[in-house]
């Protein structure tokens, strides 16, 4: 029989559904293993993927959203491959985007998006978030159940990134029914669904409406900033620059946040009197959220491609090798975290998982995620006694059913069936008059 470290992590339905014990067989043969047939590098070492993640002089990330199991649309030459890699940036799905960006593009990309999360700007977007988690959260108790994942998560994240970038109200609910349409991103069957249908595609459209009309027409909001802003240099970004950062925006803090929401409330659910410590002692949650994010963080990969005759921890690596950096596998790398298994609140140094990545791409929106899912959680738990998963879903306790999205990005559970007994004193009507709900 094969063995488990020599089966496909791209390919392979069991893996991506469940990579960890890929991960650690990986691990077992080395931190920084080539498959002989691929020549695809796989890292599963803490420090060896750190390596990767923070030389940007020696590794691009034109593949972080294609994946290193793809092959490249051009044959390597030589031990400088830079130049190839540029000229062939056109022919990767997502290589005008500011995640696959390297050098200056990147910089100049990163500064327009760093306008948006200022302190005083997600300062503003937690009281929407505050807002709307005790709504949706209210509703879901008084019924008693709720799907957390599709229902609540998925629109809960795309509101919540909506009102960041300030889109009209009108438009919100449409944003939020063609993301939920559509598959998530790395799922095997994203390649086959129709453009005119893709999310960022759809979205795309609307952005380029509001940037036009905001730099003709300015008026005091954040499309307007964003419409106006400048690169480092003074130059104005063409109108598809914006729209495309604008959009990838809603790719990747939506599925990310979402499926972060349900790995962690799986932990409230699972591990013994974890709920009640939490409900008990909400200042927990942060610590909490920062291990969930280690141990089933939900990026579970990105990739990279040597642009030039390379090593990592010593060993060779040729200009144009494709490297998968197992995020969810350095996390749980026992060279670096004692007991990497187990949920341990407040870990030493937590912060330092790789859950949001690390280096020049590290996860821009990694304020919001945290907030997001403190917020709502903190609202779960205050108006609740009990959570637990619907035996109707999941079966009955002790013979559960949860099912992983088939990604090669995404860690998160494709849905999530809960049954919340009310907190004694529940109200079903908030304090806060206006509804954020459509
Ligand atoms: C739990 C939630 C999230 C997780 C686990 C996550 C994870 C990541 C990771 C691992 C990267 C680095 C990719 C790489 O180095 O190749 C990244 C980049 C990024 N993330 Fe997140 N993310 C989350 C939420 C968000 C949110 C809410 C937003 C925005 C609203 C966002 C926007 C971005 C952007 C723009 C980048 C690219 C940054 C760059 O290339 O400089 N993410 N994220």
């Amino acid at each position: 029989m094969e063995a488990l470290a020599d089966r496909d992590y791209f390919t392979d339905h069991s893996i991506l559904r469940d990579p960890y014990a890929f991960f650690e067989a990986l691990r077992a043969r080395s931190p920084v293993y080539r498959n002989p047939e691929t020549g695809v590098v796989i890292i599963t070492g803490f420090e060896e993927a750190l390596e990767v993640l923070k030389d940007t002089e020696n590794w691009s990330s034109l593949i972080s959203t294609t994946g290193a199991g793809k092959a490249l649309p051009f044959e390597p030459e030589g031990s400088d491959i830079n130049a190839q890699i540029e000229a062939n940036r056109g022919n990767f799905q997502g290589g005008d985007l500011v995640v696959t960006f390297d050098d200056t593009p990147h910089a100049f990309s990163r500064s327009l998006l760093s306008r948006l999360f200022t302190p005083s700007k997600l300062k503003a977007n937690e009281a929407f978030i505050a807002r709307y988690s005790d709504e949706i959260v209210r509703k879901s108790v008084a019924e008693g159940k709720c799907e957390l994942v599709k229902q609540i998560a998925t629109p809960f994240v795309t509101l919540v990134i909506a009102d960041l970038l300030g889109v009209p109200e009108d438009d919100r609910q449409r944003f939020m029914d063609v993301i939920e349409a559509a598959p998530p991103p790395g799922n095997l069957d994203a390649a086959d669904y129709p453009m005119e249908m893709h999310p960022l595609y759809v979205m795309g459209l609307s952005f380029a409406g509001y940037v036009a009309d905001r730099r003709a027409n300015p008026r005091d909001d954040v499309l307007t900033e964003l419409a106006l802003a400048t690169y480092p240099d003074g130059t104005q970004p063409d109108l598809a620059e914006i729209v495309r950062l604008s959009t990838f925006l809603f790719g990747a803090g939506q599925d990310t946040s979402a499926k972060l929401l349900g790995n962690a409330m799986r932990f409230i659910i699972e591990e013994p009197g974890l709920q009640d410590k939490l409900r008990a002692d909400p200042s927990l949650l942060p610590g909490f959220i920062e291990e969930v994010l280690r141990l089933e963080g939900s990026s579970k990969i990105t990739s990279r491609i040597a642009r030039k005759d390379t090593t990592i921890a010593g060993e060779p690596m040729p200009a144009g090798t494709r490297v998968l950096i197992g995020l969810s596998a350095a996390n749980r790398d026992p060279r670096r975290w004692d007991d990497p298994q187990a949920l341990v609140i407040n870990r030493p140094r937590i912060k330092e998982h790789l859950g949001f990545g690390r280096g020049a791409h590290v996860c821009i929106g990694a304020p919001l995620a945290r907030v997001e899912v403190r917020v709502i959680l903190e609202k779960f738990l205050e108006a609740t006694s009990h959570i637990d998963l619907d035996d109707a879903f999941h079966g009955p306790a002790g013979a559960r059913e949860l099912e992983y999205e088939p990604s090669f990005i995404i860690r998160g559970l494709t849905e999530m069936h809960l049954t919340l007994t009310p907190a004694s004193g529940f109200e079903t009507a908030g304090k806060d008059a206006a509804s954020v709900l459509a």
